[in-house]
């Protein structure tokens, strides 16, 4: 693997696992990934927030790190049910996915709202993995840059470039989440040089070649080989192959 930038491989649980499955899964991938160096590639594990306390504490070797799924733009008061950055923060999350798919669809949040996240996670030194992608219909009318591009107009607005330097970008493909449908390579990374010349566009080259973009929907050990070798992917946020050891450290393993 020949890339300025380290690979970063997420496992987004979604709503899976309790506490003490989550602890178990993460005991199975130290095994599993005993003979891979630390220097090699950044892998995350995002559980739901029922079990950052147990998992954080099976995390005894920074090899992985921990992520929380989403967070409130709000850093306290009265927000019935939300979880602020400073309460993930001393946990130990060093990273938060903000904005799925899954959000934006069922829980109805905006770029703006997401831009606003992005900004409380920074202030608090966690890093967002800001999710983009567009739907079937928008890419078969051809509308997929135009989407993922005010995507992330919108979810990078008011960032400064030192934070979007330490920002993920995570391009999943609706139809591609789920559904065992993988974009091809040619689309991955179309789709992905896109976002890069974009964020040369809003912040700068630097920036730009340091953001870490990375590919997700229906990432499996068999496909990570080519997707994680294409020029722009960086790294893979990977749903239902993160939630069985074997899956997962495959994925790893077979990325580097
Ligand atoms: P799958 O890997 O299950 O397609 O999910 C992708 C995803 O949504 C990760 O955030």
């Amino acid at each position: 693997m020949n890339k300025d930038r380290k690979l970063l491989i997420a496992g987004n649980w979604k709503m899976n696992k309790t506490a003490s499955e989550g602890a178990a899964l993460v005991q199975g991938l130290y095994l599993e990934l005993a003979g891979t160096k630390q220097l090699e590639i950044d892998i995350v594990v995002c559980p739901p927030f029922t079990a950052l306390s147990e998992v954080s504490k099976v995390l005894v070797d920074p090899k992985i790190r921990l992520g929380a799924q989403n967070m409130s733009e709000h850093n306290y008061g009265a927000y019935t049910g939300e979880i602020a950055a400073g309460m993930l923060r001393e946990f130990g999350v060093r990273y938060v996915i903000l904005g799925h798919s899954e959000r934006r669809q069922y829980f109805h949040e905006t770029d703006e709202i997401i831009s606003r996240k992005a900004i409380a996670a920074h202030a608090a030194a966690i890093k967002p993995i800001v999710c983009v992608g567009e739907l079937l219909a928008e890419r078969e009318g051809g509308l997929t840059e135009q989407v993922v591009g005010k995507q992330l107009r919108g979810s990078l607005a008011g960032l400064s470039k030192e934070q979007m330097a330490e920002t993920t970008i995570a391009y999943e493909p609706v139809w591609a989440i789920g559904t065992g449908k993988t974009a091809t390579a040619q689309q991955a990374q179309d789709t992905h040089a896109f976002i890069r010349r974009l964020l040369v566009e809003l912040f700068d080259d630097t920036v730009a070649r340091r953001v870490r973009i990375q590919y997700g929907g229906s990432v499996k050990p068999a496909n990570a080989k080519e997707l994680m070798s294409l020029p722009d992917v960086d790294g893979a946020l990977v749903g239902g192959a993160s939630l069985e050891v074997r899956n997962f450290s495959d994925i790893v393993k077979n990325s580097i």
